[in-house]
Protein backbone atom coordinates (compact mmCIF):
# COMPACT_ATOMS: atom_id res chain seq x y z
CA UNK A 1 0.00 0.00 0.00
CA UNK A 2 1.43 3.49 -0.86
CA UNK A 3 1.69 5.52 2.56
CA UNK A 4 -0.13 8.66 3.22
CA UNK A 5 2.44 10.75 3.59
CA UNK A 6 3.80 10.09 0.23
CA UNK A 7 0.51 10.51 -1.36
CA UNK A 8 0.00 14.17 0.93
CA UNK A 9 3.87 15.16 -0.65
CA UNK A 10 2.60 14.44 -4.50
CA UNK A 11 -0.93 15.68 -3.79
CA UNK A 12 0.87 18.81 -2.99
CA UNK A 13 3.12 18.38 -6.10
CA UNK A 14 0.14 18.24 -8.45
CA UNK A 15 -2.15 20.69 -6.45
CA UNK A 16 -4.48 18.77 -5.49
CA UNK A 17 -7.23 20.08 -3.05
CA UNK A 18 -7.91 18.61 0.31
CA UNK A 19 -10.85 17.15 -0.62
CA UNK A 20 -9.32 15.83 -4.26
CA UNK A 21 -7.11 14.00 -2.14
CA UNK A 22 -9.05 12.76 0.15
CA UNK A 23 -11.11 11.05 -2.56
CA UNK A 24 -7.43 9.64 -3.76
CA UNK A 25 -6.54 8.06 -0.76
CA UNK A 26 -9.52 6.26 -0.65
CA UNK A 27 -9.65 5.00 -3.68
CA UNK A 28 -5.70 4.01 -3.09
CA UNK A 29 -6.71 1.43 -0.31
CA UNK A 30 -9.04 0.27 -2.79
CA UNK A 31 -12.43 1.48 -1.54
CA UNK A 32 -15.41 1.53 -4.73
CA UNK A 33 -16.89 4.78 -5.49
CA UNK A 34 -19.94 3.61 -3.55
CA UNK A 35 -17.95 2.69 -0.20
CA UNK A 36 -15.95 6.24 -0.37
CA UNK A 37 -19.50 8.67 -0.88
CA UNK A 38 -20.60 6.56 2.12
CA UNK A 39 -17.40 7.18 4.38
CA UNK A 40 -17.47 11.41 3.13
CA UNK A 41 -21.25 11.38 3.24
CA UNK A 42 -21.40 13.06 -0.46
CA UNK A 43 -22.99 11.32 -3.72
CA UNK A 44 -21.47 8.97 -5.83
CA UNK A 45 -21.30 11.56 -8.44
CA UNK A 46 -19.21 13.80 -6.85
CA UNK A 47 -16.93 11.12 -6.08
CA UNK A 48 -16.29 10.64 -9.96
CA UNK A 49 -16.32 14.11 -10.04
CA UNK A 50 -13.57 14.74 -8.04
CA UNK A 51 -11.51 11.41 -8.83
CA UNK A 52 -11.50 12.78 -12.57
CA UNK A 53 -9.97 15.73 -11.37
CA UNK A 54 -7.24 13.66 -10.11
CA UNK A 55 -7.00 12.04 -13.26
CA UNK A 56 -6.81 15.21 -15.23
CA UNK A 57 -4.19 16.61 -12.67
CA UNK A 58 -1.80 13.39 -13.33
CA UNK A 59 -2.57 13.34 -16.75
CA UNK A 60 -4.37 10.06 -16.67
CA UNK A 61 -5.89 9.44 -20.68
CA UNK A 62 -8.24 6.64 -21.85
CA UNK A 63 -11.70 5.39 -20.78
CA UNK A 64 -13.02 5.56 -17.05
CA UNK A 65 -12.67 2.01 -15.99
CA UNK A 66 -8.90 1.40 -16.73
CA UNK A 67 -7.86 5.10 -15.29
CA UNK A 68 -7.79 4.41 -11.90
CA UNK A 69 -5.13 0.85 -11.92
CA UNK A 70 -3.38 3.11 -14.15
CA UNK A 71 -3.27 5.57 -11.83
CA UNK A 72 -2.66 3.41 -9.23
CA UNK A 73 0.67 1.81 -10.88
CA UNK A 74 1.77 5.04 -11.58
CA UNK A 75 2.17 5.91 -8.30
CA UNK A 76 3.43 2.64 -6.96
CA UNK A 77 6.30 3.08 -9.34
CA UNK A 78 7.00 6.41 -8.05
CA UNK A 79 6.68 5.64 -4.07
CA UNK A 80 9.09 2.48 -5.33
CA UNK A 81 11.27 4.48 -6.85
CA UNK A 82 11.60 6.84 -4.15
CA UNK A 83 12.27 3.77 -1.56
CA UNK A 84 15.08 2.86 -3.54
CA UNK A 85 16.35 5.93 -4.07
CA UNK A 86 16.53 6.28 0.00
CA UNK A 87 18.05 3.30 0.66
CA UNK A 88 17.30 1.48 4.01
CA UNK A 89 16.64 2.88 6.91
CA UNK A 90 17.94 0.56 9.34
CA UNK A 91 16.85 1.26 12.97
CA UNK A 92 19.21 -0.08 16.27
CA UNK A 93 16.76 0.32 18.89
CA UNK A 94 19.35 0.76 22.45
CA UNK A 95 17.54 -0.34 26.02
CA UNK A 96 16.63 3.11 27.60
CA UNK A 97 15.65 6.09 25.66
CA UNK A 98 18.33 6.86 23.07
CA UNK A 99 18.06 5.70 19.56
CA UNK A 100 20.57 5.09 17.32
CA UNK A 101 20.44 5.48 13.64
CA UNK A 102 22.94 2.59 12.03
CA UNK A 103 22.80 2.82 8.32
CA UNK A 104 23.48 6.76 7.13
CA UNK A 105 20.53 7.73 5.00
CA UNK A 106 19.73 10.26 2.64
CA UNK A 107 16.20 11.04 2.79
CA UNK A 108 15.84 13.95 0.81
CA UNK A 109 11.93 14.19 1.32
CA UNK A 110 10.57 17.39 1.36
CA UNK A 111 6.36 17.10 2.69
CA UNK A 112 4.88 20.38 2.45
CA UNK A 113 1.77 18.97 3.21
CA UNK A 114 -0.22 22.14 2.21
CA UNK A 115 1.71 25.15 2.93
CA UNK A 116 0.71 27.98 1.06
CA UNK A 117 1.84 29.50 -1.74
CA UNK A 118 3.96 32.19 -1.47
CA UNK A 119 4.68 32.92 -5.40
CA UNK A 120 3.92 36.97 -4.23
CA UNK A 121 5.70 37.99 -1.63
CA UNK A 122 7.17 41.23 -0.59
CA UNK A 123 10.07 42.77 1.49
CA UNK A 124 11.54 40.75 4.12
CA UNK A 125 15.25 40.73 3.05
CA UNK A 126 16.06 42.06 6.25
CA UNK A 127 14.36 39.39 8.51
CA UNK A 128 15.26 36.56 5.77
CA UNK A 129 18.74 37.27 5.66
CA UNK A 130 18.89 37.29 9.96
CA UNK A 131 16.69 34.17 9.91
CA UNK A 132 19.18 32.48 7.59
CA UNK A 133 22.08 33.51 9.41
CA UNK A 134 20.50 32.20 12.54
CA UNK A 135 20.36 28.38 10.66
CA UNK A 136 22.79 27.81 8.15
CA UNK A 137 25.37 29.57 9.39
CA UNK A 138 25.17 29.56 13.43
CA UNK A 139 23.42 26.10 13.06
CA UNK A 140 20.09 27.26 15.47
CA UNK A 141 17.97 24.43 16.35
CA UNK A 142 15.14 25.96 17.62
CA UNK A 143 13.88 29.06 15.91
CA UNK A 144 10.27 30.71 16.76
CA UNK A 145 8.64 33.27 14.29
CA UNK A 146 6.24 35.46 16.53
CA UNK A 147 4.05 38.27 15.94
CA UNK A 148 0.13 39.46 15.67
CA UNK A 149 -2.38 37.27 13.61
CA UNK A 150 -2.26 38.34 9.68
CA UNK A 151 1.54 39.73 9.68
CA UNK A 152 2.73 37.34 7.67
CA UNK A 153 4.86 34.43 9.47
CA UNK A 154 3.15 31.44 7.56
CA UNK A 155 4.45 32.84 4.44
CA UNK A 156 7.79 33.79 6.02
CA UNK A 157 8.69 30.59 7.12
CA UNK A 158 7.33 28.95 4.06
CA UNK A 159 9.90 31.49 2.06
CA UNK A 160 12.36 31.17 4.35
CA UNK A 161 11.78 27.03 4.29
CA UNK A 162 12.07 27.40 0.28
CA UNK A 163 15.67 29.61 0.59
CA UNK A 164 17.34 27.21 2.95
CA UNK A 165 16.24 23.65 1.81
CA UNK A 166 19.17 23.03 0.46
CA UNK A 167 21.17 22.61 3.45
CA UNK A 168 18.85 20.17 4.88
CA UNK A 169 18.20 15.89 3.71
CA UNK A 170 14.62 16.45 4.62
CA UNK A 171 11.81 18.99 5.37
CA UNK A 172 8.74 18.79 6.90
CA UNK A 173 5.76 21.37 6.97
CA UNK A 174 3.01 20.69 9.37
CA UNK A 175 0.15 22.72 10.66
CA UNK A 176 -1.00 22.62 14.44
CA UNK A 177 -4.57 23.89 12.78
CA UNK A 178 -6.56 21.07 13.90
CA UNK A 179 -4.61 20.81 17.65
CA UNK A 180 -2.98 17.11 17.03
CA UNK A 181 -2.00 16.11 20.39
CA UNK A 182 1.87 15.94 21.01
CA UNK A 183 1.75 11.57 20.48
CA UNK A 184 -0.07 12.63 16.74
CA UNK A 185 1.87 14.77 16.00
CA UNK A 186 5.41 13.00 16.67
CA UNK A 187 3.90 9.91 15.14
CA UNK A 188 3.11 12.02 11.82
CA UNK A 189 7.25 13.10 11.89
CA UNK A 190 8.52 9.85 12.84
CA UNK A 191 5.87 8.20 9.62
CA UNK A 192 7.71 10.78 7.39
CA UNK A 193 11.29 10.51 8.56
CA UNK A 194 11.21 7.16 8.42
CA UNK A 195 9.92 6.53 5.23
CA UNK A 196 6.65 5.02 6.42
CA UNK A 197 8.80 1.62 7.15
CA UNK A 198 8.89 0.06 10.55
CA UNK A 199 9.33 1.96 12.96
CA UNK A 200 10.45 1.00 16.50
CA UNK A 201 7.69 0.50 19.33
CA UNK A 202 7.48 3.82 20.52
CA UNK A 203 4.98 3.61 22.95
CA UNK A 204 5.72 6.91 25.07
CA UNK A 205 6.07 10.28 24.05
CA UNK A 206 9.14 10.57 25.66
CA UNK A 207 10.35 7.36 24.06
CA UNK A 208 9.11 9.19 20.29
CA UNK A 209 10.82 12.13 21.47
CA UNK A 210 14.11 10.32 22.17
CA UNK A 211 13.71 8.83 18.22
CA UNK A 212 13.39 11.94 16.99
CA UNK A 213 16.31 13.52 18.97
CA UNK A 214 18.27 10.99 17.77
CA UNK A 215 17.57 11.31 14.56
CA UNK A 216 17.68 15.06 14.41
CA UNK A 217 21.29 14.91 15.73
CA UNK A 218 22.11 12.07 13.20
CA UNK A 219 20.10 14.22 9.84
CA UNK A 220 19.50 17.22 8.91
CA UNK A 221 16.22 17.91 9.08
CA UNK A 222 14.18 21.18 8.65
CA UNK A 223 10.89 21.22 10.15
CA UNK A 224 8.18 24.01 10.20
CA UNK A 225 5.77 23.85 12.68
CA UNK A 226 2.72 26.52 12.06
CA UNK A 227 0.35 28.22 14.19
CA UNK A 228 1.82 26.91 17.32
CA UNK A 229 -0.82 28.97 19.17
CA UNK A 230 -3.82 26.66 18.10
CA UNK A 231 -2.45 24.40 21.39
CA UNK A 232 -2.44 27.14 23.54
CA UNK A 233 -5.31 28.61 25.45
CA UNK A 234 -8.30 31.01 25.48
CA UNK A 235 -9.04 33.40 28.29
CA UNK A 236 -5.39 32.68 30.38
CA UNK A 237 -1.90 35.06 29.54
CA UNK A 238 -0.14 34.55 26.38
CA UNK A 239 1.99 31.32 25.98
CA UNK A 240 -0.56 29.21 28.30
CA UNK A 241 -0.68 25.81 27.10
CA UNK A 242 -4.41 24.14 26.55
CA UNK A 243 -5.19 21.26 29.15
CA UNK A 244 -3.07 18.17 28.29
CA UNK A 245 -0.67 20.08 25.57
CA UNK A 246 1.94 20.83 27.79
CA UNK A 247 3.51 18.12 27.04
CA UNK A 248 4.64 20.18 23.69
CA UNK A 249 6.67 22.35 25.91
CA UNK A 250 8.58 19.22 26.95
CA UNK A 251 9.17 18.49 23.46
CA UNK A 252 10.89 21.70 22.37
CA UNK A 253 12.60 21.82 25.58
CA UNK A 254 14.70 18.45 24.85
CA UNK A 255 14.80 19.84 21.35
CA UNK A 256 16.20 23.41 22.19
CA UNK A 257 18.90 21.71 24.94
CA UNK A 258 20.62 18.45 23.03
CA UNK A 259 22.60 18.59 20.19
CA UNK A 260 21.19 18.44 16.42
CA UNK A 261 22.05 19.16 12.89
CA UNK A 262 18.59 19.61 12.39
CA UNK A 263 16.11 22.85 12.97
CA UNK A 264 12.41 23.40 14.17
CA UNK A 265 10.85 26.65 13.08
CA UNK A 266 7.95 27.50 15.05
CA UNK A 267 5.71 30.60 14.00
CA UNK A 268 3.19 31.32 16.66
CA UNK A 269 0.75 34.25 17.67
CA UNK A 270 1.76 33.54 21.32
CA UNK A 271 5.14 33.43 23.27
CA UNK A 272 6.43 29.91 23.54
CA UNK A 273 7.43 29.88 26.78
CA UNK A 274 10.51 27.38 26.53
CA UNK A 275 12.03 29.23 24.20
CA UNK A 276 12.13 32.67 25.79
CA UNK A 277 13.90 30.76 29.01
CA UNK A 278 16.43 29.22 26.08
CA UNK A 279 16.69 31.78 23.78
CA UNK A 280 20.02 34.37 23.75
CA UNK A 281 22.44 36.03 21.76
CA UNK A 282 24.84 32.99 21.52
CA UNK A 283 22.21 30.26 22.50
CA UNK A 284 21.18 28.18 19.57
CA UNK A 285 17.25 29.05 20.11
CA UNK A 286 16.53 32.04 18.84
CA UNK A 287 13.26 34.12 18.36
CA UNK A 288 12.10 36.71 15.45
CA UNK A 289 9.35 39.20 16.30
CA UNK A 290 7.55 39.86 13.39
CA UNK A 291 6.47 43.40 12.48
CA UNK A 292 4.22 44.78 10.04
CA UNK A 293 5.67 45.04 6.13
CA UNK A 294 5.68 48.88 6.54
CA UNK A 295 7.03 50.95 3.02
CA UNK A 296 6.47 47.28 1.37
CA UNK A 297 3.26 47.70 2.10
CA UNK A 298 2.65 49.76 -0.78
CA UNK A 299 3.28 46.55 -3.32
CA UNK A 300 0.34 45.09 -1.90
CA UNK A 301 -1.77 48.26 -2.67
CA UNK A 302 -0.69 48.26 -5.92
CA UNK A 303 -1.34 44.95 -6.11
CA UNK A 304 -5.26 45.73 -5.06
CA UNK A 305 -4.99 48.18 -7.38
CA UNK A 306 -5.71 50.89 -5.06
CA UNK A 307 -5.55 54.67 -5.88
CA UNK A 308 -4.85 57.92 -4.36
CA UNK A 309 -1.12 56.80 -3.52
CA UNK A 310 -0.62 60.35 -1.21
CA UNK A 311 -2.79 58.49 1.34
CA UNK A 312 -1.03 55.17 1.31
CA UNK A 313 1.17 55.70 4.23
CA UNK A 314 -1.56 56.84 6.21
CA UNK A 315 -3.38 53.50 5.94
CA UNK A 316 -0.39 51.58 6.35
CA UNK A 317 0.38 53.36 8.97
CA UNK A 318 -3.38 53.13 10.79
CA UNK A 319 -2.73 48.86 10.17
CA UNK A 320 0.63 48.81 11.49
CA UNK A 321 1.65 47.62 8.12
CA UNK A 322 -0.12 44.27 8.73
CA UNK A 323 -0.53 42.66 5.48
CA UNK A 324 -3.64 40.70 6.24
CA UNK A 325 -5.57 43.70 7.48
CA UNK A 326 -4.85 45.44 4.49
CA UNK A 327 -5.88 42.94 2.11
CA UNK A 328 -9.17 43.32 3.79
CA UNK A 329 -9.59 46.58 3.72
CA UNK A 330 -8.32 46.82 0.47
CA UNK A 331 -11.41 45.11 -1.12
CA UNK A 332 -13.87 46.83 0.65
CA UNK A 333 -12.20 50.12 -0.69
CA UNK A 334 -11.90 48.57 -4.27
CA UNK A 335 -15.80 47.63 -3.79
CA UNK A 336 -16.74 50.99 -2.25
CA UNK A 337 -14.58 53.62 -3.24
CA UNK A 338 -13.68 52.33 -6.57
CA UNK A 339 -10.44 52.05 -4.95
CA UNK A 340 -9.13 55.62 -4.05
CA UNK A 341 -7.76 55.47 -0.68
CA UNK A 342 -8.34 59.37 0.00
CA UNK A 343 -12.50 58.73 -0.39
CA UNK A 344 -12.24 56.18 2.35
CA UNK A 345 -10.26 57.74 4.61
CA UNK A 346 -12.37 60.56 4.93
CA UNK A 347 -15.38 58.71 6.02
CA UNK A 348 -13.51 56.05 7.79
CA UNK A 349 -10.30 53.63 8.38
CA UNK A 350 -11.52 50.79 9.30
CA UNK A 351 -14.43 48.28 8.19
CA UNK A 352 -16.24 45.48 10.06
CA UNK A 353 -14.18 42.58 8.69
CA UNK A 354 -10.92 44.13 10.05
CA UNK A 355 -12.95 44.46 13.38
CA UNK A 356 -13.91 41.15 13.13
CA UNK A 357 -10.55 39.78 12.63
CA UNK A 358 -9.54 42.00 15.34
CA UNK A 359 -12.78 40.31 17.76
CA UNK A 360 -10.91 37.02 17.30
CA UNK A 361 -7.53 38.21 18.63
CA UNK A 362 -9.07 40.00 22.05
CA UNK A 363 -10.97 36.68 22.39
CA UNK A 364 -7.98 35.07 23.50
CA UNK A 365 -7.38 37.35 26.02
CA UNK A 366 -7.65 36.70 30.07
CA UNK A 367 -9.98 38.51 31.89
CA UNK A 368 -7.47 41.36 33.27
CA UNK A 369 -5.96 41.57 30.12
CA UNK A 370 -9.37 42.75 28.72
CA UNK A 371 -10.14 44.74 31.49
CA UNK A 372 -6.90 46.60 31.06
CA UNK A 373 -7.51 47.58 27.13
CA UNK A 374 -11.00 48.27 27.92
CA UNK A 375 -9.26 50.69 30.54
CA UNK A 376 -7.22 52.04 27.44
CA UNK A 377 -8.90 52.84 25.08
CA UNK A 378 -11.12 55.01 27.74
CA UNK A 379 -8.04 57.12 27.64
CA UNK A 380 -7.52 59.15 25.11
CA UNK A 381 -3.25 59.63 26.48
CA UNK A 382 -0.81 56.98 27.05
CA UNK A 383 -1.62 55.57 30.67
CA UNK A 384 1.13 54.90 32.67
CA UNK A 385 1.75 51.95 34.96
CA UNK A 386 1.09 53.54 38.38
CA UNK A 387 -2.63 54.73 37.09
CA UNK A 388 -3.26 51.32 35.71
CA UNK A 389 -2.87 49.63 39.26
CA UNK A 390 -5.20 52.54 40.72
CA UNK A 391 -7.86 51.87 38.23
CA UNK A 392 -7.79 48.11 39.58
CA UNK A 393 -8.28 48.12 42.76
CA UNK A 394 -7.71 45.10 44.46
CA UNK A 395 -5.49 43.73 41.83
CA UNK A 396 -2.04 43.19 42.69
CA UNK A 397 0.48 44.69 40.84
CA UNK A 398 2.17 41.32 39.74
CA UNK A 399 -0.58 40.63 38.10
CA UNK A 400 -1.20 43.93 36.03
CA UNK A 401 2.27 43.69 35.17
CA UNK A 402 2.02 40.38 33.78
CA UNK A 403 -1.04 41.53 32.11
CA UNK A 404 0.47 44.38 30.62
CA UNK A 405 3.50 41.67 29.50
CA UNK A 406 1.37 39.01 28.24
CA UNK A 407 -0.90 42.69 26.04
CA UNK A 408 2.90 43.43 24.71
CA UNK A 409 3.60 40.00 23.64
CA UNK A 410 0.43 39.80 21.53
CA UNK A 411 1.11 43.18 20.04
CA UNK A 412 -2.68 44.60 21.49
CA UNK A 413 -0.67 46.89 23.56
CA UNK A 414 2.46 49.67 22.42
CA UNK A 415 4.63 51.36 24.57
CA UNK A 416 5.74 54.67 23.83
CA UNK A 417 7.68 57.12 26.66
CA UNK A 418 4.48 58.61 27.97
CA UNK A 419 2.85 54.82 28.78
CA UNK A 420 1.18 52.37 27.20
CA UNK A 421 -1.66 53.04 24.19
CA UNK A 422 -3.80 50.58 22.07
CA UNK A 423 -2.79 50.73 17.97
CA UNK A 424 -5.76 52.27 16.39
CA UNK A 425 -7.70 49.24 14.75
CA UNK A 426 -7.51 47.87 18.13
CA UNK A 427 -9.11 51.11 19.72
CA UNK A 428 -11.68 51.08 16.70
CA UNK A 429 -12.82 47.67 17.18
CA UNK A 430 -13.02 48.65 21.35
CA UNK A 431 -15.02 51.74 20.29
CA UNK A 432 -16.93 49.21 18.35
CA UNK A 433 -19.35 47.51 21.24
CA UNK A 434 -16.70 44.79 22.71
CA UNK A 435 -17.69 43.01 25.13
CA UNK A 436 -15.90 41.94 28.20
CA UNK A 437 -15.48 37.87 27.87
CA UNK A 438 -16.99 36.27 30.79
N1 LIG B 1 5.48 39.55 2.72
C1 LIG B 1 4.25 39.38 2.22
N2 LIG B 1 4.01 39.66 0.92
C2 LIG B 1 2.78 39.49 0.40
N3 LIG B 1 1.71 39.05 1.09
C3 LIG B 1 1.90 38.76 2.38
C4 LIG B 1 3.17 38.92 3.01
N4 LIG B 1 3.05 38.55 4.29
C5 LIG B 1 1.77 38.18 4.46
N5 LIG B 1 1.08 38.31 3.32
C6 LIG B 1 -0.33 37.96 3.13
O1 LIG B 1 -1.05 38.32 4.30
C7 LIG B 1 -1.92 37.29 4.72
C8 LIG B 1 -1.55 36.82 6.10
O2 LIG B 1 -0.28 36.17 6.07
P1 LIG B 1 0.03 34.91 6.99
O3 LIG B 1 -1.06 33.91 6.86
O4 LIG B 1 1.40 34.48 6.71
O5 LIG B 1 -0.07 35.58 8.42
P2 LIG B 1 0.15 34.91 9.84
O6 LIG B 1 1.01 35.84 10.60
O7 LIG B 1 0.64 33.54 9.67
O8 LIG B 1 -1.33 34.95 10.43
P3 LIG B 1 -2.01 33.97 11.49
O9 LIG B 1 -1.51 34.36 12.84
O10 LIG B 1 -3.46 34.27 11.33
O11 LIG B 1 -1.65 32.57 11.14
C9 LIG B 1 -1.83 36.21 3.66
O12 LIG B 1 -2.84 36.41 2.72
C10 LIG B 1 -0.48 36.45 3.01
O13 LIG B 1 -0.43 36.03 1.71
MG1 LIG C 1 -0.17 31.70 10.15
Amino acid sequence: MIPQPFLNTIATKHHLSKAELEVLSLAMEGESIGAIADLLKISEDAVRKRLSEVYHKFQIVGRGPVKLPQLQRQLMKQYQEQLKAQGDLALNISLGTSYHLTQPQINNSMDWDGAPDVSVFYGRATELALLKDWIVNQGCRLVSLLGIGGVGKTVLGVRLAHQIQEHFESLIWRSLYFAPSLQEFLDQLIKVLSLNKETPNLNTVDQQISWLVSYFRSYRCLVIVDGFESILSRGKLAGTYREGYDNYGKFLKRIGEEPSKSCVIITSREKINEISYLQGETSRVKSLKVEGLGEDARFLLKEKGLSAEENWQQLIEDYRGNPLMLKLVAATIQEVFDGNVKDFLETTFFTHDVTGFVRELLDQLSELEAKIIVQMANEKEPIILQQLRENLSGVSSQDVISAVASLRQRALVEKSRDGFTLPPVIRATLGNGYHLPN
